[in-house]
């Protein structure tokens, strides 16, 4: 009895952050961004994820969300997503913060409070100019009432108008701006709601254990959080069979793929942390 206390005291004790990126659902088959299977029909996907390419040819921009929403919808999580899952329900205080839009870390079993998604979530459809705003899991851009009206005679009707390469393009039911994937893009800001949350987690105690996995670390911002997550201590542990800024920080560089590596990193850090 005494022995169970002070393991599931010391168990709550441990504080984690996992930071992740798009090299976690790489093995789900969801191309990373940058390298060359992140490649779609020839385009660089970081030059289609701005507000200047949605103004240039949103199209163009939907096509690829709208596949990637398809690909994500087929996908299942796979043992890097439920290693992360494994180590949120085991640790008392943890947060995962993902530059993930996907929804691959939702559906292995973090709950939404234990987790920031920092750039967004692909299968919310936003208006481009008002607040308006879709939550829609069911993989279609077209948020429901704003493209299509109930059919009058027999077959739906789009209320979009029905010019140019926008014609059949989801349009915001308030103000008729286009809609747009509820994501963040180069040279927009992060949600600050998100931001605060990422902040209240590192101003709330020093983590002992740091994981940042699948991610280029190329937004510095990224980097920050991991080294004020890791100091006075904490281990820092990086996951990436390439090596990345963050590496030279990290005290720990694991160079293998995250569903190998995961699972039983998460199995060490458990094992360490309930040893009396
Ligand atoms: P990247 O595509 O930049 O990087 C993927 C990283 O995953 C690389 O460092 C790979 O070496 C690594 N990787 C590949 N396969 C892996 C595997 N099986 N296991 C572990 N690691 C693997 O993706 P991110 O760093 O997530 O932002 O990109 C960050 C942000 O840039 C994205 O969220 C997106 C993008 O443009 C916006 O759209 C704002």
């Amino acid at each position: 009895m005494i022995w169970k206390i002070a393991v599931s005291s010391r168990f709550y004790f441990v504080r984690v952050l996992v930071l992740t990126g798009a090299g976690v659902s790489a093995e789900s088959g969801i191309p990373t961004f940058r390298g060359k299977d992140g490649y779609w029909k020839n385009l660089d996907p970081t030059k289609l994820a701005t507000p200047e390419a949605f103004a240039r040819d949103p199209q163009l921009v939907w096509d690829w969300y709208r596949e990637r929403r398809e690909r994500i919808g087929n996908a299942r999580p796979n043992a890097a997503h439920e290693a992360v899952a494994r180590l949120a329900r085991r640790t008392g205080e943890f947060l995962l913060v993902t530059q993930n839009v996907d929804d691959l870390h939702a559906r292995a079993g973090i709950t939404a409070e234990k987790m920031v998604q920092i750039h967004g979530d692909i299968f919310v459809t936003r208006c481009s100019c008002c607040e308006s705003s879709y939550v829609g899991r069911g993989g279609s851009p077209e948020p429901p009432g704003a493209c299509a009206v109930q059919p009058t005679k027999g077959r739906l009707r789009s209320i979009a108008p029905t010019f140019g390469k926008v014609a059949n393009l989801p349009r915001c039911p308030e103000c008729h701006a286009l809609m747009r994937p509820g994501v963040v893009w180069f040279g927009e800001q992060l949600s600050r709601n998100e931001l605060e949350r990422v902040e209240d987690f590192l101003g709330g105690g020093t983590c002992d254990v740091v994981i940042v996995a699948g991610t280029t670390a190329t937004f510095g911002y990224i980097i920050d959080w991991a080294l004020r997550g890791s100091r006075n201590g904490a281990e820092l542990i990086e996951v990436n069979p390439e090596e990345t800024p963050l590496s030279r920080f990290a005290t720990k560089q694991v160079r293998e793929p995250a569903a190998i590596a995961l699972p039983r990193i998460v199995d060490e850090v458990l094992a360490e942390h309930l040893r009396l």
